[in-house]
């Protein structure tokens, strides 16, 4: 312990690319920075993820949501190269395009319906009806009626994302450490003044912010909760002979991923089982279903990989990010669910301008940390 530094200017909880996204920017805007993570970083649900660069692809209805996610994409295609050329990791960042497929009229409407706003809104995409898909993707299931292609979907190795952050974040100065847990933010007078860790150490900071993922409402000594809590996914990599198709295909229970080295990425389940991290039977059993309904001759392929892990699920399904509302040096920054590689540019460019206050941030309201106190609120006074 002896030399370890005792304060910092900012002191981040969390290294998964949401944390390294902000320290990389927030660093580069010249503040002295300390990284804290309990583990190794980028190993939790930044590791675990699919890498589908997907705003249309994830989101339910237009507004801020799908806004911030093209505002990303369009961040990403600068963000890739920059983090390539500083760091020399190939993040295999690719204009796949993404197929979801229908199997049901329902799903056909349900796309129909997406489609019609996506067009509303200018987001490029298109429907296939069945003998389309079918002359598009021989390697897709025989049956569908039909499928919404968004051709400007992209993929991102998020393993090597991970990677070449915290070597683009160490490299401009930032402390990133690892087996560092965090238990409290210590607060005192409104004001944190630093944070405790496991080992009974303590850290001083100016600010602090919260980007510890699906673990961001465990910490001791905020005021109110931070409603985050863990939602498991189980993944499966194939290595079939050949690659069913170069995009991405989804349906409504999964999805497939393709890699330059030719392993095929099948996902994934959506399960609410606390932090339980296990790879399961039934799980697993659920993702090659679904992989094979896609694509059925994956059938044949070798499993050469199973993992599981634990995304940041809200309420209302939008990320937290801001000032904690009652903490004012505190900044959330979590609830990334599903699409937090797809939102890592953005967040760390918003919450840069944020904690910097150098220009406004455009994080859009409905993200605010206060919302989801106050809609607890709004129920408990309207009941
Ligand atoms: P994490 O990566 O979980 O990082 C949080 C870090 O905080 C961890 O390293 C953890 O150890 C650390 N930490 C926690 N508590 C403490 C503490 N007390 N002290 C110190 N450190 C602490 N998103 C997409 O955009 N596209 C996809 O295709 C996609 N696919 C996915 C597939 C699966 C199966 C899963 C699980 C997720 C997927 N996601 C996808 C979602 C994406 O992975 C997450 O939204 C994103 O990784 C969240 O990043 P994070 O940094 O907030 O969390
Ligand atoms: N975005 C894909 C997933 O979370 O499984």
């Amino acid at each position: 312990m002896s030399g370890r530094r005792t304060g910092a200017e900012l002191v981040i909880v969390g290294g998964g690319v949401v944390g390294l996204a902000i320290a990389r920017e927030v660093r580069r805007a010249g503040m002295d920075v300390v990284l804290l993570e309990k583990g190794r970083v980028g190993r939790e649900a930044s590791w675990a993820a699919a890498g589908m660069l997907s705003p249309l692809g994830e989101a339910l209805e237009p507004g801020p949501f799908l806004e911030f996610g093209l505002k990303s994409l369009r961040l990403w295609t600068s963000f890739a190269p920059t983090l390539e050329e500083e760091t020399g990791v190939e993040l295999e960042f690719r204009r796949c395009g993404k197929l979801r497929l229908a199997f049901s009229e329902d799903e056909k409407d349900r796309l129909g319906n997406r489609l019609r706003w996506a067009h509303r809104r200018g987001v490029p995409a298109r429907w296939l009806d069945g003998p389309e898909v079918r002359k598009a993707e021989p390697a897709v299931a025989s049956d569908p009626r039909g499928g919404l292609l968004l051709e400007e979907d992209y993929r991102v190795d998020n393993r090597a994302l991970g990677e070449a952050l915290v070597r683009s974040a160490r490299d401009s100065g930032v402390e990133a450490q690892e087996g560092r847990e965090v238990t409290e933010l210590r607060v005192q007078g409104g004001r944190a003044v630093g944070v405790g860790l496991a080992d009974g150490s303590r850290l001083d900071a100016e600010a602090v912010v919260v980007a510890a993922g699906a673990w961001s409402g465990s910490l001791e000594g905020l005021p109110g909760s931070v409603p985050v809590h863990p939602a498991r996914g189980q993944m499966v990599a194939l290595q079939p002979s050949a690659i069913p198709s170069d995009r991405v295909l989804e349906w409504e229970e999964g999805y497939l991923v393709p890699r330059d080295d030719g392993r095929v990425l099948a996902g994934a389940t959506e399960e609410r089982v606390g932090y339980q991290r296990a790879v399961t039977a039934g799980g697993i059993r659920d993702v090659l279903a679904s992989a094979v309904r896609l694509a059925p001759e994956l059938a044949g392929a070798p499993v050469v990989e199973l993992w599981s892990g634990l995304r940041p699920a809200t309420p209302d399904g939008l990320p937290v990010l801001g000032a904690h509302p009652e903490v004012e040096n505190v900044f959330l920054a979590t609830g990334h669910f599903r699409n937090g590689i797809l939102l890592t540019p953005v967040t760390g460019e918003a919450m840069g301008k944020l904690i910097c206050e150098t220009e406004s941030s455009g994080i859009p309201e409905e993200f605010a940390p206060g919302r989801l106190a106050r809609t607890a609120m709004d129920e408990v006074t309207s009941s």
